[in-house]
């Protein structure tokens, strides 16, 4: 299909589903209707809820945190780990409950988990009082389905297995007035030998840059001063569109746009990485001093059969080229322990990496077994006991590095982008530095939505303390 005709499609699809929201609209009317959304998972799934939160509040429906008072509860799931599926499990046995207490509730399931089969096959069978079940490739398509669960009354079960259309121009509620993330790619072309994502999330496919600018210029009229730029792998954004397109060379044209102040990025495959990246990330002013850096495993035969296609010593070497240009970015990372086949001397090749590169924080994940990827069935799937203990080894071993890290800011001025209210102390305020890393600070709260340059007075693992100046 030509582009053309790709975007006419997804252009008339935006506004047959707005045509819906606004006849549902009438519908919902004086109902006093509520939503309840629970979001599991990644950016990308925090950024589909919003794009859910957007059309129902634009239909009519206000939203509660309380599933209890809800007409309708949505969980945006996650099958990245079994722990995240089990979870649902566990909460849907719950709703039940709920259910029987109030039969007008309706229970709506989408995200990552339902885009395998296993998972439809053992909700139809056990789990029957769910009403609407979809993907994630047409979260667009709520408005219809929500249509045809009130007109038909009975379940609305509608997954897709692949989609090329973007659809633009969807309403969208941001959670901050102040920070967004927008997407600029769907989908990913690695296949790492234990991850579902490529599964659940179809193949790459870049946003246009015209769309993307144009979306972070209206949500920069909006207030927006922190852009998050989201994709599996944005360094290989553009390679598919049209007129391909590098990532650096997209970063050069958001750091353009005047009244943005804070631009991020996620997530950066250590194998894309080029130098032209490394150069703009170092010309753009508004780039924040921080880099997520993946690296999985340190031992290169781990990460041949993760098919990551890099080595331990072209990771090093990579982060050697970062620091060079930039030597107080954070580099934050993603580690699994117990891949299958992971030897000690393997997991001290992780541990070694640690050491050498100091990150700033670092994700630890024990290996989970997901069916249809190519580790579930290799040999030597490692024992429980032995993950954990390597991964106690290895969370001590980042702890102690962060703790450093975040002491070394003790003394310093930081500007500060102030977020909300504590969720620990009503006094305080939360905010991040340009590091990302997580700022405490008494001010009042009509500072919310400001940069404020903020003196550090303490450290804790993963706060610092700080006093306005
Ligand atoms: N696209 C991103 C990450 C997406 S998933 C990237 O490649 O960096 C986020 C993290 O979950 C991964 O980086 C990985 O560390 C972890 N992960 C993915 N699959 C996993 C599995 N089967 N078991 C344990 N951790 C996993
Ligand atoms: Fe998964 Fe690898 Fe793609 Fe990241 S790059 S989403 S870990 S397959
Ligand atoms: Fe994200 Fe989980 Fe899906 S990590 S892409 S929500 S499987």
């Amino acid at each position: 299909m030509g582009k053309r005709q790709e975007i006419e499609i997804s252009t008339a699809e935006a506004k047959r589903q707005m045509d819906i929201i606004s006849q549902l609209a009438h519908h919902i009317q004086g109902k006093n209707l509520k939503f309840c959304i629970t979001t599991f998972g990644c950016q990308m799934n925090a950024h589909d809820s919003e794009k859910i939160q957007g059309m129902l509040s634009k239909m009519g429906y206000s939203e509660t945190d309380k599933e209890a008072e809800a007409d309708l509860i949505l969980y945006n799931t996650c099958c990245v780990r079994e722990n995240a599926e089990n979870r649902i499990y566990g909460k849907l046995g719950y709703l039940k409950k709920l259910k029987r207490a109030n039969p007008n509730l309706l229970i709506a399931l989408c995200g990552c988990m339902m885009q395998q089969d296993i998972v439809l096959e053992t909700l139809k069978k056990t789990y029957r009082h769910v009403d609407m079940i979809f993907g994630t490739y047409n979260i667009y398509k709520l408005p219809e389905l929500l249509q045809t669960r009130f007109e038909t009354g009975k379940p609305v079960i509608d997954i897709w297995d692949s989609h090329q259309d973007i659809v633009e121009d969807l309403p969208n509620e941001r959670k901050y007035p102040f920070k967004s993330c927008v997407n600029i790619m769907y989908g990913c072309n690695n296949f790492c030998t234990y991850c579902i994502v490529p599964y659940v999330r179809g193949r790459e496919r870049s946003r246009n840059p015209e769309d993307i600018l144009k979306e972070i210029h209206a949500l920069v009229e909006d207030g927006v001063k922190e852009i998050m730029l989201l994709g599996q792998n944005v360094n290989s954004y553009g390679k598919t569109l049209d007129i391909p397109m590098t990532f650096a060379d997209l970063i050069r044209e958001v750091n353009k746009i005047e009244g943005l102040e804070r631009l991020r990025f996620m997530t950066s495959h250590p194998k894309d990485l080029s130098d032209d990246l490394i150069l703009a990330m170092s010309e753009c002013d508004k780039l924040c001093n921080s880099l997520h850096l993946p690296f999985q495993a340190g031992s290169t035969d781990v990460l041949t059969r993760m098919n990551r296609r890099y080595t331990k010593e072209q990771y090093l070497a990579l982060v050697s080229k970062v620091k060079a240009t930039m030597p107080h970015i954070a580099l934050t990372t993603d580690i699994i322990i117990g891949f299958p086949g992971e030897t000690e001397e393997d997991f001290q090749e992780t541990m070694d990496v640690v050491r050498q590169v100091r990150f700033a924080s670092a994700f630890t994940f024990v290996y989970s077994k997901r069916t249809g990827t190519p580790a579930a069935t290799m040999d030597n799937q490692i024992e429980e006991v032995v993950s954990k203990d390597r991964f106690n080894r290895l969370l001590d071993l980042v702890h102690e590095i962060q703790v450093d890290y975040m002491e070394s800011f003790i003394g310093h001025h930081t500007d500060v982008l102030l977020e909300e209210v504590s969720k620990h102390d009503p006094n305080l305020l939360s905010g991040r530095t340009s590091e990302s890393v997580l700022v405490h600070v008494k001010a009042d709260p009509s500072e919310i939505g400001k940069i404020v340059d903020i003196k550090i007075t303490g450290a804790k693992t993963h706060y610092l303390i700080g006093e306005c100046l």
